[in-house]
């Protein structure tokens, strides 16, 4: 993974190249729609307000949990021992992106979302509560870190999520095996640029018309870098949009040819 100081660097320089999402320049109706109605949005939604409750009570939550450090995670190292208040500090996203994914699921409507990489839930919950109707699978190796996420899910009730404790490569391709399509999958674990690859050529025969994949942390290291340049490069990939922290990848053939937007955020 890059320092700190060489994140940084590459963040300003994302910063100050990325169009800055007024839309100018960008031609095409589903990126405008995208930008003004995914990107742009403020407004304060109520299912926000339930989520980040929650959150700032287990940011103040010093019980210990075992746990293995399962994939590239956190700046942290594997520590054996973690608070919660330490994973909700430094393992999940922050508000400002699970609220875009929030927007995001809103904006595309799945009726089938899959995750990876679960930690407490947040990011989960607020999949759920943009889409109840939808079917939420999201996969977490760690045994005890997915017991408080589904506690959470029943505190905020999110009734249409099945955890399934287990490590991506066990249990990964029979999930995907079990759906016709994979209308969004937020890929938020393991962060290394083999293994998200990996992933990317299994979800890959299950994308359609509407399918859509988030992944975290693009630039997070120079093997996610080029994991990222490949997802551009396959051929079904027909849009994608890099918002530095996550990238986030459009199948949809009304691209003839393949466009790919930086953006601020
Ligand atoms: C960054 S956290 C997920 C955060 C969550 N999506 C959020 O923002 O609320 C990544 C999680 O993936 C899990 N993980 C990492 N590698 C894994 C693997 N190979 N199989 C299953 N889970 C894994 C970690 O234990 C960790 O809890």
């Amino acid at each position: 993974m890059y320092n700190r100081f060489a994140l940084a660097k590459k963040y300003v320089r994302y910063y100050l190249s990325a169009s800055n999402g007024g839309g100018h320049g960008i031609h095409s109706p589903f990126v405008f729609n995208f930008i003004k109605q995914v990107l742009n949005d403020d407004r304060q939604y109520a299912e926000y307000e339930k989520i980040e409750s929650l959150r700032k009570l287990l940011l103040n939550d010093n019980t210990k949990v075992e746990i293995q450090d399962f994939g590239a995670g956190s700046f942290l190292g594997s520590a054996q021992q973690r608070t919660i208040s330490s994973i909700a500090k430094n393992a999940v996203k922050s508000k400002k992106y699970a609220q875009l994914l929030y927007r995001l699921i809103k904006f595309i409507q799945p009726n089938n979302i899959l995750e990876l990489g679960t930690s407490l839930g947040f990011t989960t919950a607020y999949f759920s509560l943009a889409q109840p109707s939808a079917s939420i699978q999201t996969i977490e190796a760690e045994n005890s870190i997915a017991v408080l996420a589904e506690k959470n899910f029943e505190e905020l009730g999110c009734s249409n999520i099945k955890v399934t404790i287990g490590n991506f490569d066990a249990v990964l391709h029979s999930i995907i095996e079990s759906l016709a399509f994979v209308d969004f999958c937020f890929i938020d674990g393991n962060h290394r640029g083999a293994a998200t690859l990996k992933y990317f050529q299994l979800l890959l025969p299950k994308m359609n018309n509407l399918s859509v994949l988030v992944f975290d942390d693009i630039h997070w290291s120079r093997d996610m870098e080029s994991a990222w340049e490949e997802i551009k490069k396959c051929p079904e990939v027909r849009c994608t949009i890099d918002l530095f922290f996550i990238g986030i990848v459009f199948f949809k053939n009304e691209f003839k040819e393949q466009q790919h937007f930086t953006i601020r955020f």
